[in-house]
């Protein structure tokens, strides 16, 4: 089911995601080689729950999976998402992928970013700099009458070109009145396919990009998903509200 949202529900949205921006900031200046990512979750789900909000990630329960246990999910290198948050100690030379949802209002944003520790490899910087770009450019596709997969083909496009892959097995997805609604939205296809957008549709575009293959492995914990390889991996997300012409980013703050 695909929900048209009404002016006061995306007033209520992007409340939400208001409060999703600010919770990503106020992580990602704590990063520092050092720091658990136990602490950054707590420091997380203070201010998440100091702004009447709680986090939608906590006790999320797919089926396929025991209750998400932590606030946030925090992806370290190979990790490419819903890493969760423990003892691990964040070193330098790292990549780190937050990513933050929250109910507020019984309305959901949701966004994710990633950061380095300290000095990061060339190559590292790449492939954040190519997965930011490639989720900017699926949001340029964003507006009525535009299909899914032109978000997911220009995603995918320019990765590729770019040397780096898109994982398959993941995707975005409408966001709002739940965590995950339909439609789904992957990060490759072809132009001119898919659902047509529509004014009022609230999705969220997360190209999440191998340096290496695309191909991703769970680990024993049920939740962390891994490349198989062992590459890095980065993953940027943003939700967005689909208008006439140009969408509006919500996760801005
Ligand atoms: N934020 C994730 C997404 O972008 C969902 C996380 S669910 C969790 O869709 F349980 F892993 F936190
Ligand atoms: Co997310
Ligand atoms: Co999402």
């Amino acid at each position: 089911m695909i929900y048209i949202k009404t002016k006061t529900e995306i007033d209520f949205i992007r409340e939400s995601c208001r409060l999703v921006a600010e919770t990503l900031q106020l992580v990602k200046g704590h990063i520092r080689e050092g720091i658990t990512t136990r602490e950054l979750d707590q420091i997380a789900e203070d201010y998440i729950l100091s702004n009447n909000a709680v986090s939608a990630s906590k006790g999320y329960a797919p089926g396929w999976a025991p209750p998400y246990p932590a606030a946030i999910c925090i992806s370290v290198d190979d990790e490419v998402v819903h890493g969760i948050p423990g003892d691990r100690v964040l070193k330098n030379g790292e990549i780190v992928s937050l990513d933050i949802t929250v109910k507020k209002n019984r309305y959901f944003g949701d966004a994710a970013l990633t950061v380095a520790v300290g000095e990061i490899s060339e190559d590292k910087k790449k492939l954040m700099a190519v997965t930011e770009r490639s989720l900017y450019l699926g949001i340029a596709e964003v507006k009525e009458d535009n299909r899914i997969h032109d978000i997911s083909a220009a995603v995918q496009e320019y990765v590729e070109s770019n040397g780096f892959s898109v994982v398959r097995d993941l995707t975005g997805h409408g966001v709002g009145k739940f965590l995950h609604e339909d439609p789904s939205i992957p990060n490759f296809g072809v132009r001119g396919t898919g659902k047509k957008l529509k004014s009022g549709m609230t999705i969220a575009i997360e190209p999440m990009v191998n340096m290496g293959k695309y191909d991703v492995v769970t680990a024993r914990d049920g939740w962390t998903i891994k490349t198989k390889d062992a590459s890095p991996a980065a993953h940027y997300e943003h939700t967005v509200l689909v208008n006439k012409n140009q969408c509006e980013i919500l996760t801005v703050c």
